[in-house]
């Protein structure tokens, strides 16, 4: 059967040029204006914080159409998923969700389903959705974020399905309206994409090509937030080290580090770093802003130095600890996180070893730890695999436990300590209790009374665990 809708391609979407990027200004159409009065629409996000604030932008969108966010999926016109590509499990977690949705199509034919963000990149799964999943009204992909109020009133229009994929490498649009979720604390772009290609990542094709923000945009977006009451911006992007290599101008991420921390935000994080480029610009912003939170994220990925070079992550075991060595010796009270991956293909035992001796080395904070999960379309998808998936969940148990134990260690330092912690809320788990974040990025969860989201308060840790600290609001 011919299709009438274009496909994504993974092979496309790999061409990769030195040009800067086009930076464009977004505007409403004043056609999609009011077409979601006294309508509702809900999102689910899933995947990385770039995902999330994603997510706030399709908010803005949908707000400026007049649209009203609502919690409930049976309560909505419009539902949005917003989708995440790096692991299996995650796909297929949203294939399950976009099956249990026809049922509410079948009740409510109008209903607006719409699939977007890294899944929605890969030719494989739109064909997908397109044959077997037709309550599916709209698939628009991580660069087509800015159409969705046309898709919408299209579909409201003929009734017809409308697939918006491009496979580009991506461009820089200002000025798009954005809903964020949360009061106190807020993700701010500085950068979008991935040149990195480390074999295993299906990113570098979901997102283009790394580009940078102009600092002036992204000052003034922290300006604003500042102007609002936000405590804390989160500075995100694939590989911030390589913020202003593409603009080709003589500022690097630490120049930008600096200004953001003149704006005044009391709480600055960024996520992520790559052990390349992380320069000594950026550790002398990070030391000499005290805004700047003692957290950093250093994926390792693994400590084995073949597998780090089939992984094509640029460095080897040697030059990651000297790196984290560095840092701490420079850093210090700093917490340090990372991503590891066990069961590569074809990792062998002493290999694993490696990443276990590098955990043991490095005594992180925590890491996030995965199991390999194949991507169709990236290199390592081509590699021999010998490793029986039993012995990858074991070396993943085995690992975790390596990993708690450095956790509740390092965690020990906090005990009877007097922390600070920006609160979140009421803790999800026990409705007497506030939960927040040290500066350290540890979770903590505490007692106290007349504390609202968004405050900066003073805690005596008095429980320490693993993976969160308890205490208890000291008065001032
Ligand atoms: N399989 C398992 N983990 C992956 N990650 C990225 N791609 C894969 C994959 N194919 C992990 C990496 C990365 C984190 C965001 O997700 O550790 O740092
Ligand atoms: Fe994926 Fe590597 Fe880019 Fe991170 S740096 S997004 S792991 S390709």
């Amino acid at each position: 059967m011919k299709k009438d809708y274009l496909l994504p391609s993974l092979n496309d979407a790999r061409k990769r040029n030195k040009e800067t990027s086009e930076k464009f200004s977004f505007s409403l159409d004043e056609r999609y204006k009011g077409i979601g009065e006294h309508k509702k629409y809900h999102i689910i996000t899933h995947g990385c914080q770039a995902n999330q604030r994603d997510s706030e932008t399709m908010a803005g969108l949908l707000d400026a159409m007049g649209y009203e966010m609502c919690d409930q999926q049976k309560d909505a016109d419009v539902i949005i998923i917003n989708t995440c590509a790096v692991r299996q499990n995650a796909e297929e977690k949203v294939l399950g969700e976009i099956g249990a949705l026809k049922r509410l199509k079948r009740e409510n034919p109008d209903l607006i389903i719409a699939i977007g963000g890294c899944m929605a990149q890969e030719e494989k799964t739109v064909s997908l959705i397109m044959e077997k999943y037709r309550q599916v009204d709209i698939i628009f992909g991580t660069h087509n974020i800015t159409s969705l109020p046309k898709l919408i009133y299209d579909v409201i229009s003929d009734k017809k399905r409308k697939v918006e994929v491009y496979s580009k490498m991506g461009e820089i649009i200002e000025s798009v309206p954005v809903t964020r979720f949360m009061s106190h604390k807020a993700w701010v772009n500085i950068m979008y994409g991935c040149d990195k290609f480390c074999s295993y990542c299906i990113v570098p094709y979901t997102r283009g090509k790394e580009r940078s923000r102009d600092k002036k945009d992204i000052v003034a977006e922290v300006e604003e937030l500042v102007s609002q009451g936000y405590k804390e911006v989160c500075l995100l992007g694939q590989n911030v080290n390589a913020y202003g290599k593409d603009l080709k101008i003589d500022y690097t991420f630490g120049d930008l580090l600096n200004d953001v921390a003149k704006t005044g935000i009391p709480r600055i994080r960024f996520m992520t770093s790559h052990p390349w480029d992380f320069d000594d610009t950026m550790i002398a912003s990070i030391k000499n802003n005290k805004n700047i939170m003692p957290y950093i994220h250093l994926p390792i990925q693994s400590g084995n130095d073949e597998i780090l070079r089939k992984m094509n992550r640029r460095y080897t075991r040697e030059e990651y600890l000297a790196l984290f060595d560095k840092l701490k010796a420079e850093l210090p009270g700093f917490a340090f996180t990372t991503d590891i991956i066990v069961g590569f293909p074809n990792e062998s035992k002493e290999a694993f070893e490696d990443t276990l001796s590098a955990v043991r080395h490095c005594e992180y904070d925590n890491a996030f730890t995965f199991i390999y999960s194949r991507r169709e379309g990236t290199p390592a998808a081509a590699m021999e695999d010998h490793v029986d998936m039993e012995v990858k969940e074991q070396r993943l148990q085995q690992l975790n436990e390596l990993v708690a134990y450095y956790a509740n260690k390092n965690n020990q330092r906090f005990k009877d300590q007097v922390v600070e912690v920006l609160v979140d809320g009421l803790s999800k788990r026990n409705s007497n209790v506030y939960s927040g974040y040290t500066p350290e990025n540890k979770l903590v969860n505490f007692t106290g009374e007349n504390v609202k989201t968004g405050d900066l308060v003073k805690v005596k840790i008095t429980k320490v665990m693993s993976f969160s600290l308890n205490g208890e609001l000291i008065k001032e």
